[in-house]
């Protein structure tokens, strides 16, 4: 077989990739900054320290923490102190009992999956920082699942690490789409918490979004082979959520597109075309890890919810009735559906909430957090309609 080829717009097509973490990250700088001021005692005096990151989707807080912590061990080095870093992403290891998994693991990619309870995994992971004579920054990705699941043990657990020694060897950074994530510790995390240190990561202006694009145009493509009007129409698209991953994204596959047609330049018609297949936010991941039924209940919710802060879930489960026509699946009875609606809550994707006054009775009240309606419901009902890729 031989194949058609022909020139490539991309330089090197790795530079637009999610897990590329860019040396420098235009308008950060202030958050970054903040959060050298938050550490300095880590790495001046051996001191613990804790930070909240929250922002809606893609506006940097992953990738600025990782940044923040590579650059932040050199400058622990030259002060004579040890630093390490872990980054757990909560919504993929549930619970505290896979995240400390993952933390040992970091340090012995041996260490068993079975066999050891959590006071054990801590007593390791204890001798572990200790004998390599570091300070550890964990870093807990998306905490409200975390903290959701398993209450505010680990992070308690954590902040008080080391304190027996005099000095704290664990430190933390907390992130979270939500403002309110930290309202799920319970008093006693809280108030080891009390130094929290909050740091904001706004949504990129449109402006911004020019800027990252630009510096990730000139890593990624061959000069002269992205059209001028390309990034101002992708950061006109993009600038709608604020959203870097997104914009990114949409970079990327406009770049694929113009390879597939071997035209040796990206154009905004291809950006155009883009915007049909890509979506923004990292919804299509979450969705995917959903059961068909799971679907359906949150699809009932958006549609429901549209116009509307909060429904109830009475509300949910008649809308949800009527999607199971919809897509001819069959009605689960109202105890499966009420843990379907925990389900949801516990990965994020809804808000369930008992209410407090004003409404007769107690009810939970549902709410959407940060993800529109409308997007919602596109994405939802686009993957109920094709055929399932995975068994169940
Ligand atoms: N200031 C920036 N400069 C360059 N690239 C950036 C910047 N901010 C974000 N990005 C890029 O945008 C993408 C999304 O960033 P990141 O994953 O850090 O977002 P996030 O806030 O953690 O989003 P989410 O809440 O969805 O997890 C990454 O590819 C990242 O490299
Ligand atoms: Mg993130």
């Amino acid at each position: 077989m031989s194949f058609r080829t022909g020139p490539s717009v991309f330089k090197d097509r790795a530079k637009v990739s999610f897990d590329y973490i860019p040396e420098k990250l235009p308008h950060r700088e202030a958050q970054v900054q903040r959060l050298f001021s938050i550490f300095r005692p880590v790495g001046d005096s051996g001191l613990a320290a804790n930070a909240f990151l929250y922002g809606s989707v893609g506006t940097g807080k992953t990738h600025t923490a990782k940044r923040f912590c590579e650059d932040f061990r050199r400058y622990a080095n030259e002060h004579g102190r040890g630093l390490d870093h872990v980054h757990v992403n909560c919504r993929q290891k549930m619970g505290d009992d896979a995240v400390l998994l993952h933390i040992l693991k970091h340090f012995d990619p041996r260490f068993p999956d079975r066999g050891f309870s959590i006071p054990e995994k801590l007593d390791s992971l204890r001798k572990w920082i200790e004998k390599q004579q570091v300070h550890l920054i964990v870093i807990l990705d998306e905490v409200d699942v975390l903290l959701k699941k398993s209450g505010s043990e680990v992070v308690y657990t954590f902040s008080r690490f080391g304190e027996e020694a005099g000095h704290g060897n664990v430190s933390l950074i907390l992130i979270s789409q939500r403002r309110e994530a930290l309202d799920h510790l319970d008093a006693a995390a809280l108030s080891t918490f009390r130094r929290t240190n909050a740091v904001e990561f706004p949504k990129y202006s449109r402006k911004e979004l020019v800027d990252i694009l630009g510096i990730r145009v000139g890593l990624a493509f061959h000069p002269g082979s992205v059209d001028d009007g390309v990034v101002d129409l992708i950061s006109d698209i993009a600038s709608e959520y604020g959203d870097a991953r997104y914009a990114i994204d949409l970079l990327e596959r406009a770049g694929a597109i113009a390879d597939e047609e071997f035209a040796g330049e990206v154009t905004p018609e291809n950006v155009r075309a883009a915007k049909a297949s890509v979506t923004p936010s990292d919804l299509p991941d979450r969705l995917r890890e959903l059961e068909v039924p799971q679907k359906l209940v949150l699809l009932g919710v958006a549609r429901k919810i549209r116009r509307k802060t909060y429904i109830t879930t009475g509300d949910a489960e008649e809308a949800y009735a009527v999607a199971c026509e919809e897509f001819s699946q069959k009605r689960r009875a109202h105890t499966q559906f009420w843990k379907y609606i925990q389900d949801l809550d516990a990965l994020g994707l809804i808000d369930a909430k008992r209410s407090g006054e004003g409404v007769v009775g107690k009810t939970t009240m549902i709410s959407l957090p940060g993800i529109p309606a409308k997007l919602l419901i596109e994405s939802l009902e686009a993957a109920l309609r094709r055929p399932r890729s995975r068994p169940s």
